[in-house]
């Protein structure tokens, strides 16, 4: 089998990349990647010489490339996206341009080409917020309600893969998955961006009042769902993925953190909300695991410990990025 994979240089995409080469070794993976500054091909470093990997520097906005790259694939894994809320607040037009325009692009060709299977990765921020100390969780029948630009265009392009697959024909699959938290994520997102603090002895800067409430994926386990759905999903369904059973408060995940790394709460600091913060997301994906028999393997934090110790072992790598253009974010994000 030969996967197009779209924004394999980043987090959860490489993480992917990995895992499905380890497993299905004589499979084939092209990898298109923009490498815009979340994009490293330093996490694909391992199989950069494997003959049955390729990378393609290329944007999915660009038809003729998108064109060329599916003529001869059997499945795309579309991953590429501008993912952080925050940014997506301080400028929207790229988070329309890829996630909306390039997912377009993307369906257009998968359709010429007679692609086999397109499964887009999605995320559970389209359905909008929860309220605190609710036992609801989002279900096959939540909703959409986006509020972030971020979560609008990926709505956006949720719709559009869901027409395609009514209009034309193409062979579709969904996930829309928790919070994933793991090796590689660029440290500008929640857990790495408090564990490398902690590293650099800086403080963890906590929006509002912590009391927000996210569902944590570890990226593996993410993996092998998508994995599942590959192998096993039916055609034409949306399939959720996520990882905890009970709430854990982001001020919960930081004394976590905290306990850790053997650190006191003197390295918390309060910073500025962020504007139409969700309140509570949690998922439940009880469905995808009746269906597929997929769940989470270990406990979160099994996988805390896991992610911390990555951290702590691959300095280099979050170095490189906490520097230059990363820091002029910083400073304007937590000015
Ligand atoms: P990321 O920001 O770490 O990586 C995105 C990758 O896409 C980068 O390598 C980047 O270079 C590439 N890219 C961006 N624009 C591109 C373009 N126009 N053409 C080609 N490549 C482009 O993101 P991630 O955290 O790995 O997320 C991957 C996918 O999973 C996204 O679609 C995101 O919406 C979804 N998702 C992420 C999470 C999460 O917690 N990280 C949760 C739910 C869903
Ligand atoms: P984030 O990792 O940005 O993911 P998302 O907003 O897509 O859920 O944030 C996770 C939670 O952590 C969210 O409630 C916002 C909060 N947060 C902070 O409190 N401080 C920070 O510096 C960041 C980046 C996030």
């Amino acid at each position: 089998m030969k996967l197009l994979v779209t924004g394999g240089a980043g987090f959860i995409g490489s993480n992917f990349i990995l895992y499905w080469l380890k497993k299905y070794p004589q499979d084939k993976i092209v990898n298109l990647d923009k490498l815009t500054y979340a994009g490293n091909l330093e996490n694909l470093k391992s199989i950069e010489k494997n003959p049955n990997f390729s990378f393609i520097h290329g944007d999915i906005c660009n038809q003729q490339l998108v064109n060329q790259v599916t003529s001869n694939v059997d499945v795309i894994v579309h991953f590429a996206a501008e993912s952080h809320v925050d940014r997506s607040i301080l400028d929207a037009a790229p988070f329309i341009k890829t996630n909306v325009e390039g997912t377009y692009i993307l369906l257009e060709a998968a359709v010429k080409n007679k692609i086999k299977r397109f499964h887009h990765v999605s995320t559970d921020e389209v359905f909008g917020a929860l309220p605190l100390n609710s036992r609801g969780k989002f279900n096959e029948k939540t909703p959409y309600n986006p509020r972030s630009p971020y979560s609008a265009s990926k709505a956006a392009s949720d719709h559009l893969v869901r027409a395609y697959a009514t209009t034309y024909n193409l062979p579709t699959t969904i996930s829309n998955c928790s919070n994933n938290f793991g090796p590689f994520q660029f440290p500008e997102k929640f857990i790495p961006l408090a564990i490398t603090n902690l590293i650099e002895e800086k403080k963890i800067p906590v929006y509002g009042d912590g009391l927000y409430v996210r569902d944590w994926l570890y990226v593996e386990d993410h993996c092998k769902a998508i994995d599942l759905i590959l192998q096993k999903g039916k055609i034409g369904k949306t399939y959720f993925i996520g990882g905890l059973a009970d709430d854990i408060s982001n001020m919960e995940v930081i004394k976590k953190i905290l306990k850790l790394m053997n650190k006191n709460e003197s390295n918390i600091e309060y910073v500025k909300d962020r504007p139409g913060h969700d309140r509570r997301y949690a998922i439940d994906w009880s469905k995808t695991q009746e269906e597929l028999g997929w769940n989470p393997q270990f406990g979160f934090d099994d996988y805390l410990k896991l992610t911390i110790k990555w951290f702590i072992n691959n300095q280099d790598w979050w170095k490189r990025i906490k520097t230059g253009k990363y820091l002029e974010y910083y400073k304007k994000q937590y000015a």
